[in-house]
């Protein structure tokens, strides 16, 4: 009897379930576009929903929702990083990103956000097209080496004239045959790839919905003859393997040849490397969320349905911005829980950024007394220089790493925490080498060293300070008064 009633309620539930069910949105049908079609519109003449969710990126995101990413939503200000960080201003002065380092936007404005940038930035060449114009794999193909030394404005004017200002474009992701996952940019991503072992001609799915991304969404090296001229453009991944591309063999990477050095730091006197934008390498290095089978596009681009269909969104935004839509496909806690663990998870990593990257700036300071000292004819013991040196740039590389990836810790926790930990501990035992150095040689150096951030935020070039003053930053913890009270 009790399974009789039990089977009746199971059969009544299907019924309900089925009954009730909302119609199943229908899945897309894809239809051939032309090989190397670049043009968005075209292909928005065969999907014309998803041409509609790409020119929303056109508009502002909303205001207020993320803190780190204010991004451009108020008045469209772009909000400065050095600004922002002024520890970063002390140490990237001496190159472009010492003179305009800004939020970015979405993938509309890349290029126009490009053209629009302070020119040092762009004093490469050619090759800082590459994750930019959507023609940069035609253009490498076709010119070569002209394609990454040649002046940036003349490798640009080699860019259809329609598409001068366009940004992302569906080819960018999408094969035009059927409009599936597809590598554009195989002379930079699939090399790289490749070098780890990786078949790229059999990546799973999922991990397609993260590898299009890493197309741009990575650092890179751009080596240069003796002249600085940019000779090429690589992935720093050797030595590396898919789900574990570390900041050490990064680092090592960096160190192993002086032709990529890119910059000379001007408070240092070093050439040094530099690392961009290391959201692939930094969120697939074994967080949890990789590990998982979770995807960029997973928290980038949620399923939402329109028209009766379920698409992806091409909206391509912070996820805070839409109220968690995308962390809901699998989490069941409420919006604002999990807005408060993203924010409790980039107040503490930019509390140790802040340590880390202030440590580095003092370090990096008395690197400047050092040199001095030796200009006046001190003599320095040439091996505490030496291993100072290196203590330092193991400090500095991870700074550059943390500060530039764009989530603020949340693609991957714990790893923040242990590169910047680690940062903290170089910098310390480099400066620890530095001051031994420094007595030994009857260089008296004062406790607290000034950074004079006045001055490296002041001296940045043509361009006004673009700062608001929201911009001025407060931790919960209250790491940035310490530090100056610290250095006072
Ligand atoms: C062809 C290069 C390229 C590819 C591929 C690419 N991006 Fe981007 N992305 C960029 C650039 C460049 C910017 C910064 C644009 C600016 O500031 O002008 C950016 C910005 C963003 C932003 C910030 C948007 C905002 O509103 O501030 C997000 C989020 C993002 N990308 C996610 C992704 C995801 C997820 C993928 C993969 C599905 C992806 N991107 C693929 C180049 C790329
Ligand atoms: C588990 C969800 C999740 C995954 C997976 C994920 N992200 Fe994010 N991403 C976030 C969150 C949350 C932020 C922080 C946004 C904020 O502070 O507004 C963020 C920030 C960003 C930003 C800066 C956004 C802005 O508005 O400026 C970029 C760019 C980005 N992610 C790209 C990527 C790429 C590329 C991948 C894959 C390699 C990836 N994300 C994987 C959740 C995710
Ligand atoms: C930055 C990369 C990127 C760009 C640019 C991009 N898409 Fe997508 N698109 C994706 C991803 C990721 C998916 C999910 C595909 C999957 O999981 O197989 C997707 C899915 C699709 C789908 C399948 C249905 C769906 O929504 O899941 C269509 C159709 C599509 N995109 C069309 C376009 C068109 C048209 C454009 C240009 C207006 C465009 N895409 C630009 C990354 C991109
Ligand atoms: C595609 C599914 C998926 C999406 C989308 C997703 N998550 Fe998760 N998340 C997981 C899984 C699986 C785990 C592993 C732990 C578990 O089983 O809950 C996880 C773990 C977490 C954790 C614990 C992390 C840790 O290191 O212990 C947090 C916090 C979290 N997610 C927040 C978010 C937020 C915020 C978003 C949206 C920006 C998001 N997730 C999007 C599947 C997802």
């Amino acid at each position: 009897m009790k399974r009789l009633s039990f089977i009746c309620i199971l059969c009544f539930m299907a019924f309900v379930l089925f009954s009730c069910a909302p119609e199943k949105p229908k899945e897309f049908k894809a239809t051939a576009i032309s090989e190397n079609e670049v043009d968005p519109e075209v292909w928005g003449k065969v999907y014309p929903i998803h041409y509609e969710m790409y020119k929303q990126s056109q508009e502002p995101t909303p205001a207020g929702k993320s803190k780190y990413k204010k991004g451009w939503d108020t008045d469209k200000v772009i909000y400065d990083k050095l600004s922002e960080y002024p520890f970063m201003a002390l140490l990237y002065n001496g190159w472009g990103f010492g003179i305009e380092y800004n939020e970015p936007r979405s993938h509309f404005y890349r290029l126009i956000d490009q053209l629009e940038i302070d020119p040092s930035r762009l004093k490469p060449g050619g090759v800082c097209l590459t994750c930019k114009t959507s023609y940069a794999p035609e253009l490498e193909a076709k010119y070569g080496i002209n394609y990454y030394n040649k002046p940036y404005k003349e490798v640009w004017s080699w860019i259809p004239e329609k598409h001068r200002k366009l940004g992302d474009s569906c080819i960018d992701c999408h094969n035009p045959k059927d409009a599936s996952l597809q590598i554009r940019r195989g002379f930079t991503l699939v090399k790289a790839l490749q070098t780890m072992g990786v078949d790229t001609n059999n990546i799973p799915h999922q991990q397609m919905r993260s590898i299009i991304c890493a197309q741009c969404h990575v650092t890179y090296v751009v080596p240069r003859d003796k002249d600085m001229k940019p000779t090429g453009l690589f992935f720093p991944w050797q030595g590396s393997k898919l789900g574990g591309i570390t900041i050490e063999n990064i680092i090592k990477v960096l160190k192993s040849d002086p032709a990529y050095g890119e910059w000379k730091q001007a408070v240092t006197g070093f050439k040094l490397g530099y690392i961009r934008h290391p959201e692939f390498e930094f969120f697939s290095n074994n967080s949890t969320h990789w590990n998982a089978g979770v995807s960029c596009a997973d928290c980038h681009m949620p399923y939402k349905k329109m028209g009766g269909f379920k698409v992806s969104e091409h909206r391509i935004m912070s996820p805070l911005k839409s109220v968690m839509k995308a962390c809901l496909q699998c989490h069941s806690e409420t919006p604002e829980w999990l807005k408060q663990r993203v924010l409790t998870i980039q107040d503490r990593t930019m509390s140790l950024l802040l340590r880390a990257g202030y440590q580095t700036a003092v370090t990096a300071k008395l690197f400047e007394i050092a040199n001095k000292a030796q200009e006046q004819g001190k003599k320095l013991d040439q091996n505490l220089y030496n291993k100072a040196k290196d203590l330092y740039l193991e400090a500095l590389y991870r700074v550059i790493f943390i500060g530039a990836e764009n989530s603020i810790g949340f693609h991957n926790p714990t790893e923040a925490g242990r590169i910047l930990g680690d940062a903290t501990a170089y910098a310390s035992k480099s400066e620890a080498v530095l001051r031994t150095m420094l007595a030994q040689a009857g260089v008296s150096v004062p406790v607290n060293i000034d950074l004079e951030l006045k001055k490296y935020l002041n001296g940045r070039g043509e361009k006004k300070l673009n700062f608001k003053p929201e911009q001025e930053f407060k931790d919960p913890y209250g790491t940035q008064q310490n530090i100056e009270a610290l250095l006072k």
